[in-house]
């Protein structure tokens, strides 16, 4: 059911890669609520070509963009200003990329120079994106900007490994940003930190299936989809929540709330 929630409203979302991401299902979800946006994406991840779908149902343009260049950032924010005809009222960060996960690198024997790729790539890109459109003044009043973040910011996932860090960073910029977002223009910053998703960076974890089938029991709600994400994505896009900003927002079916549920008691006792 649609509800109009995005209707006039102009936005640009970063990180669909295939139909699994979480930004595709947000793009189909901002696309139902009557929004117009433009899709973005590394150059790597555009020669997939997949995003072309997504794009022509969508009735948005590409733009491409390494997120850790504020050449293509500042690129990107002028051609959308332009292609959509005025300033940006929402932005969405979805992009995380791991190169000692991806190597499956041990945390005791990490490889510094991909940490420092996984720090930029995973957390201070949306520094980037968030001054970028700050020095570009791209941004509506009240509008909203988020980026995607997972719990182990918090407590220990030990196959997560440095993403975690760049997760703490992610939020931490998001807590900062926001305060000078909300002074000069009423813009709101936020993180949600989202269940275990089965996507290409969810995946590419080690043990992702049992982690996520342990989050999934322990969770009252079970584990958030992606298609629940786009949900919530767009309630913060929304002129529903103009007073939510500087948080980390839990989306995780009760997760980070529980200590034990009945589901992992029966599973322990078998
Ligand atoms: N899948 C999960 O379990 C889960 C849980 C919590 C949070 N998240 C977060 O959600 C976000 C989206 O991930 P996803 O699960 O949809 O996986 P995904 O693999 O579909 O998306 C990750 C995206 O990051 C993009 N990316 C990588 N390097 C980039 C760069 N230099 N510039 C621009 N884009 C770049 C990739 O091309 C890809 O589109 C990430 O921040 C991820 O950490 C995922």
């Amino acid at each position: 059911m649609a509800y109009n929630l995005l209707k006039g409203k102009k936005g640009i979302i970063f990180g669909a890669l295939d139909e699994k991401s979480i930004a595709w299902k947000v793009a189909l979800k901002a696309h139902e609520e009557g929004a117009r946006f433009t899709l973005t994406n590394a150059p790597i991840a555009l020669r997939m070509g997949q995003i072309n779908n997504l794009a022509k149902t969508c009735n948005a343009e590409i733009i491409q963009a390494d997120a850790t260049s504020i050449e293509d950032l500042e690129e990107l924010f002028k051609k959308s200003m332009e292609i959509l005809d005025g300033k940006i009222d929402f932005v969405l960060h979805s992009i995380g990329m791991s190169p000692n996960v991806r190597k499956k690198k041990s945390y005791r024997d990490l490889n510094y120079d991909w940490f420092q790729k996984t720090l930029d790539i995973s957390g201070l890109s949306f520094h980037k994106v968030l001054q970028t459109a700050d020095k570009l003044d791209a941004m509506n009043e009240w509008g909203s900007i988020l980026a995607l973040s997972y719990i182990a910011a918090q407590r220990t996932f030990p196959d997560y490994s440095d993403m975690a860090q760049a997760k703490a960073l992610l939020e931490s910029i998001a807590r900062s940003y926001g305060y000078f977002f909300a002074q000069k223009s009423k813009v709101r910053v936020n993180t949600i930190s989202q269940s275990p998703t089965m996507t290409t960076a969810g995946s590419g974890v080690s043990g992702f299936d049992i982690f996520s089938d342990y989050a999934n029991k322990m969770s009252p709600l079970g584990n958030a989809s992606a298609e629940d994400c786009a949900n919530y994505v767009v309630v913060m896009f929304s002129d529903l929540t103009r007073k939510v900003t500087m948080q980390n927002l839990m989306h995780d079916g009760g997760f980070s709330a529980s200590g034990i549920t009945g589901d992992l008691i029966e599973d322990l006792i078998k």
